[in-house]
């Protein structure tokens, strides 16, 4: 029996403009960095991205690195966009982006033409489409000149690869030369996906926010639960079939008493609001409307159902901002500082 998706997956979903342009998004997109490699069921990948089109969510963010093995995610949503939304491309954004080692050599990773255009091709054949919405630039290459990059994202929507461009991990300085050169060339930056969460502030203290809202770019915030840490399931101990048990990007020593402690304390304000932790985090991203999509990540379809619950209340008292502030120095889990600093 083929699948059909709920009539009603319009009806609640919140879509914000991205940045000053046509684009909307939904208040909460779906990203398939983890889960959705060989080391997943497809059934599970599957009930995954049924459930997030069910609930509304039609912007699914993928890279060409996205894995494991590398590509095996967009090869997984290729099959589902195949069979369960054949019907449905026009009503889904998907992204994808190049940046990180996907082939070996000196054009395998990086921000030159010759290795953006050559894996966009890749992306696009493992995808199964003829175009994606969104292409990116994945991380700052402090080596090649950032023109070189920014002419082969125009290129890119030029040759009808995909209809937009963004960028990733830069930081506002950067950020800005890149939106100058792409305007000139006439493709429009859409948009810019940082990592930022209640324990990861980067985009606040480099002004990075500001500048977006400045330039009217639109932001895809990654990593609102800080993949994972952000919600109840590290309270009593670390899962075994948790990210951090698996020991790839999330750290299980970020999980000390200390972070643990804020934890616990966010996690009884979230309780006070009438959220759960991970609905809490969700909102405070998108607090106040500086954001347009909040990138989640999941396991199961149950997480998807509680994390859209977030937009079930997106106010904050100033009681409530300056309890999570009081609570909020837990490390530093941005790994993805190395290419912001670039
Ligand atoms: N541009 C970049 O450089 C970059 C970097 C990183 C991520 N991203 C994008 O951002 C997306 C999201 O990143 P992320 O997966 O780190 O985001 P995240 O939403 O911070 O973390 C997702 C993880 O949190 C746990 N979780 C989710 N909902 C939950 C709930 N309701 N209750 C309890 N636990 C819950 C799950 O952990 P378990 O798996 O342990 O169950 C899930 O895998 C990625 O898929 C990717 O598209 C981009």
């Amino acid at each position: 029996m083929p699948w059909t998706p709920a009539d009603n997956r319009y009806d609640t979903m919140i879509y914000n403009r991205c940045g000053n342009s046509g684009l909307k998004l939904p208040a909460i997109s779906l990203g398939l960095w983890h889960n959705f490699g060989h080391d997943t069921p497809h059934g599970t990948k599957q009930a995954i991205c049924r459930t997030a089109f069910d609930a509304g969510i039609t912007h699914f963010d993928l890279a060409n690195n996205y894995g494991p093995p590398p590509g095996s995610a967009e090869e997984a949503f290729g099959e589902i966009l195949k069979t369960d939304f054949k019907h449905h491309r026009d009503e889904l954004v998907v992204s994808s982006k190049a940046g990180y080692l996907m082939w070996p050599g000196p054009y395998g990773e990086w921000g030159s033409r010759k290795y953006l255009i050559s894996s966009c091709d890749q992306s696009l054949k493992r995808l199964g489409v003829d175009y994606v919405d969104i292409f990116y630039s994945h991380r700052v290459d402090p080596d090649t000149p950032l023109e070189e990059t920014m002419m082969a994202l125009d290129h890119i929507v030029r040759s009808g690869r995909a209809l937009y461009v963004g960028i990733s991990s830069y930081n506002s300085e950067r950020t800005r030369q890149a939106a100058a050169i792409l305007k000139e060339l006439g493709t429009p930056c859409l948009i810019h996906q940082p990592s930022y969460s209640i324990i990861n502030r980067w985009i606040e203290e480099d002004g990075l926010k500001d500048t977006l809202t400045e330039l009217g770019i639109g932001s895809i915030v990654f990593s609102p639960l800080a993949q994972g840490m952000l919600t109840n399931k590290y309270l009593k101990g670390i899962p075994e079939d948790s990210r951090a048990a698996q020991e790839k990007s999330l750290n299980a020593g970020w999980l000390n008493e200390k972070a643990l402690t804020n934890i616990r304390e966010l996690n009884k304000i979230a309780e006070a609001r009438g959220q759960t932790l991970a609905q809490m985090a969700i909102a405070w991203v998108l607090r106040d409307g500086g954001i347009t999509t909040a990138l989640i990540g999941a396991s199961r379809p149950e997480q998807v159902t509680d994390c859209v619950g977030a937009l079930g209340n997106l106010e904050f008292s100033a009681e409530e901002r300056a309890a999570i502030d009081k609570w909020s120095d837990t490390g530093n889990v941005n790994i993805w500082k190395r290419s912001s600093d670039a």
